[in-house]
């Protein structure tokens, strides 16, 4: 995204009180802590005097001082006809010599903690940002296949229209027409059994999971976790203290006879029957029945996170464990991060009709409603049949995606991986020999751009097989191949030590 030097521009955080120092002099000390500690960038535009006095309540004459004064000692510089800024040279500071200068202007603890904050001045994400994009970079669709354009024109036709009322406060549950057409499309893509008023649209399955630990668990209940499972939904569920009793999953899906009862209080258990994340089974349907017969005589509810089921390779998607006869006790959650792309931050949650109430509830606490812009246009998105057209292609696209990454493993590296299963989703993975290191041919493999997760790292339980979870939908085929040479090269270097 392209930065702009807005003309209007936030006024930075400086305080003036009534101390002993004048009003002009906290101006300028208060600027140049800023520029110095780098919360206030080299290039970066400052009020107009009028707006900083009056955001301050006082005066304009301390401010014009307090200014001169700063533009005088070089920490800001006027450009003309466009305004003032702070000084182009400041960045040549050397970092340790601008904190150690601004540290002794720091007067309370306060300051020291945004000082410690802001003073690295990379953000992190800023230096894994490579690794993120490479091969095998999980849970990422194709972005640049996305139809951005028709994207946009329907984004466009929305902002150009908005009325009051979209403007306004929205419908706690989502936008009505939205969750008509989430319920239409998972009553027969994925044969949920469901109508519009189960359905709340939430910000990602993140949040539906989030929900779900709000509404279904309290501290010291337990919460029955596939092992190996995904780490963000046993964060998201464990969050009100209940404590998690992993159960194995095996070719079948997840091991519903391991599964001890609970001693007192109420439980849940997450699974993902469809597509287990990250071991890629699914749940034959004699466990789905003997799992629902569990949550029957337990009284538990069953979070069943159905996140990438629109793409299966080999046979017809699997229905939803939430379809089945006898499936009450079932919240369902799924995301369209996965079918469109994650940063739209729309997911959804179904709810059992006795529950819908709890979940509102825990959604308003929460934050009062989804952004409603996002939601009309994924609703024409769905409606004007994009969405159907959309995953229909993608399918097409992963699953040669995932053709090529499987015959690569296969020639390169047959000996070493050995492919869990590859029938469905945008990821595969691959057990590794007992006694590998995952975590360590994840680091070196992320040195060379390379991004993977290490299956050891997914599990909760002492047993940890050691494998790579290898995403292939946001891969495109040159590089898959180029990225099994690269992580050849790792294993054989690992596997020497
Ligand atoms: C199994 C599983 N569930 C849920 C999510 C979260 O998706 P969202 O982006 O909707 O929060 C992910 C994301 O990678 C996932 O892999």
């Amino acid at each position: 995204m392209g930065k702009r030097s807005a003309r209007e521009t936030f006024v930075p955080f400086v305080a003036v009180a009534a101390d002993a120092r004048p009003l002009y002099r906290q101006i300028y000390d208060g600027y140049r802590v800023a520029i110095l500690e780098g919360r206030l960038r080299a290039g970066q535009r400052i009020p107009s005097t009028r707006a900083l006095a009056l955001e301050l309540g006082i005066s304009r004459l301390p401010v014009l001082t307090a200014f001169e004064q700063l533009l005088h000692e070089g920490y800001l510089e006027g450009r003309s006809g466009s305004g003032t800024f702070v000084a182009s040279s400041i960045h040549e500071l050397p970092a340790t010599a601008a904190s150690a200068a601004g540290a002794a202007h720091r007067r309370d603890s306060r300051d020291r903690a945004i000082a410690t904050s802001s003073a690295s001045s990379k953000p992190p994400q800023a230096r894994e940002r490579k690794a993120e994009f490479g091969a095998f970079r999980v849970s990422l669709p194709a972005l640049d296949q996305f139809p951005n354009r028709l994207w946009a024109r329907l984004v466009t036709r929305h902002a150009r229209a908005m009325s009051a009322e979209s403007m306004a406060y929205g419908d706690p549950a989502g936008y009505l027409p939205l969750r008509h057409a989430v319920a239409d499309y998972l009553r027969t893509a994925r044969a949920v059994a469901c109508d519009a008023s189960q359905v709340l649209i939430v910000s990602g399955s993140q949040m539906a999971l989030h929900l779900c630990a709000r509404v279904l668990l309290k501290p010291g209940d337990t919460l029955y976790f596939e092992d190996p499972g995904y780490p963000g939904a046993r964060t998201a569920l464990a969050a009100t203290g209940a404590t998690v009793r992993p159960v194995p999953v095996d070719a079948e899906g997840l091991a519903v006879r391991a599964m001890r009862p609970a001693k007192g209080g109420a439980s849940a258990i997450y699974v993902t029957p469809s597509h287990q994340y990250p071991l890629g089974v699914s749940m034959n349907v004699a466990r789905r029945l003997a799992l629902l017969e569990w949550a029957r005589r337990q009284r538990a509810w069953i979070v069943e996170d159905d996140y990438d089921s629109d793409y299966r390779y080999s046979s017809r998607p699997l229905g939803a464990l939430q379809g089945m006869n006898g499936a009450d006790r079932v919240i369902y959650t799924g995301t369209f991060s996965k079918v469109l792309f994650p940063a739209l931050r729309i997911g959804y949650l179904v709810a059992p009709p006795s529950l819908v109430g709890a979940f509102l509830a825990q959604r308003l606490a929460l934050d009062l409603f989804p952004q409603t812009l996002d939601q009309l246009v994924l609703t024409d998105f769905l409606c004007e049949g994009h969405f159907a057209r959309h995953v229909r292609r993608m399918r097409a696209i992963y699953q040669g995606r995932r053709d090529a990454l499987v015959a690569e493993i296969e020639r390169r590296l047959g000996g070493l991986l050995s492919i869990v299963n590859a029938d469905a989703g945008m990821h595969l993975t691959a057990r590794l020999p007992a006694g590998f290191d995952d975590a360590e041919v994840v680091r070196l493999a992320r040195a060379r751009g390379i991004s993977a997760i290490a299956l050891s790292s997914c599990y909760v339980a002492n047993t940890r097989d050691p494998g790579l979870v290898l995403g292939f939908g946001g891969v495109p085929e040159a590089d898959l191949v180029r990225g099994v040479q690269a992580l050849s090269q790792v294993l054989a270097e690992v596997g020497r030590r």
